[in-house]
């Protein structure tokens, strides 16, 4: 039986010109570019200039998308954004984008599931695509981490980075087996127990302020590896196939040894894992769509792929989603 998929038409990132390396940290607080390489994988990250927001980062990641894809604004009628660093309290950093694109037609909202907020962005876009209610979406990741940091604060200030990625999805007719293209399987979880191993102190409806990011970086990591290959695990039974299906790992990139555990657990080759922390760091929300961005344009993800995306993060939040390469 035939049925509407969601398949991925482009990708686009953007990354601010700014990097800041281990070494820059050193001047700063008490650390060393040995402890954040071994402990983490990251070597460098991107640091948004007074002009980068995350709306112009999420609009520039969107245009390039459009351009990978061969269409122009006027033809999406959908944009989700994940952010945990809106530009403003209201309206969505979304609609934003929405008018800077020069979009009048359709609807833009925002996610927030922190760094899982792509696959959530991504699972809400295909659910709307196959209703019927969109056509075209952009689903954007777009981060300014270094607006929320404590700068001293060595246990968090030098895991994140700023930048944006977006992907445009576009209805399509499949043939309802799991050889379709486009989104095949999404799986989402939450568990607000664990709020206070990683929070922002701040917030309108409390302090009245923005806050900073608090992590009990321990406490995360202990839970992140379980979960992560919990719902990963869930997403194969539910397609009926194994990690030797999957040609592509895209994860979120946090730590690399979190990736290279959760790899392994699942029994996925290291040579089909993308990663990104070293270049970026943690880069919440955007992490997924700028890796994928970078696989997509030095070639090695490609038509037929099949590509495993996987995040977890603050709240807890966390999830997976596969999809085949158009
Ligand atoms: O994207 C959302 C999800 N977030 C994550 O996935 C983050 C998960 N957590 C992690 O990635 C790791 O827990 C960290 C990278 C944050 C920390 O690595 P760890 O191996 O868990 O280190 P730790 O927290 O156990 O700290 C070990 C030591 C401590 O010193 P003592 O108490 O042993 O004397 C820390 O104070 O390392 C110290 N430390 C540092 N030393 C130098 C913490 N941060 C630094 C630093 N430089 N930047």
């Amino acid at each position: 039986m035939t049925t509407i998929r969601s398949i991925v038409r482009g990708t686009g990132s953007y990354l601010p010109a700014r990097v800041m390396s281990n070494l820059d940290f050193e001047g700063i607080i008490d650390t060393s570019d040995e402890w954040i390489r071994q402990r983490t994988g990251i070597a460098r990250r991107h640091m948004a200039a007074a002009e980068d927001t995350t709306v112009s980062m999420g609009e520039a990641a969107a245009r390039r998308a459009l351009d990978a894809a061969g269409l122009v604004p006027d033809d999406i009628d959908l944009i989700i954004l994940a952010t945990a660093t809106p530009d403003n309290t209201f309206p969505a950093s979304s609609v934003q984008v929405q008018s800077r694109l020069g979009i009048e037609h359709g609807f833009a909202f925002d996610v927030q599931a922190v760094c899982s907020g792509f696959v959530y962005a991504l699972t809400t876009a295909d659910l709307y695509i196959r209703n019927g209610m969109a056509r075209r979406a952009l689903v954007i990741g777009s981060e300014t981490f270094s607006r929320i940091l404590d700068w001293t604060d060595r246990t968090t200030c030098v895991l994140f980075g700023d930048g944006a990625g977006a992907v445009v999805l576009e209805a399509s007719e499949g043939a309802g087996t799991l050889e379709d293209e486009g989104i095949l399987v999404s799986k989402l979880r939450s568990d607000g127990r664990h709020k206070e191993k990683l929070y922002v102190d701040g917030g309108p409806s409390t302090t009245g302020t923005v806050g900073k990011l608090r992590m009990e970086g321990r406490e995360v990591f202990k839970h992140a590896v379980g979960m992560i290959t919990d719902v990963i695990d869930d997403s194969f039974a539910a397609m009926g196939i194994g990690p030797e299906d999957i040609d592509w790992f895209v994860p979120h990139q946090a730590n690399r040894r979190i990736i290279e555990a959760s790899a392994k657990k699942l029994g996925i080759a290291p040579e089909k894992v993308v990663m990104t922390v070293e270049d970026h760091g943690n880069t919440s929300a955007a992490s997924i769509p700028l890796a994928l961005d970078r696989a997509v344009r030095d070639g090695r993800i490609g038509k037929g792929d099949l590509v495993l995306l996987e995040a977890m993060g603050g709240g807890f939040t966390w999830g997976a989603t596969i999809v085949r390469w158009s």
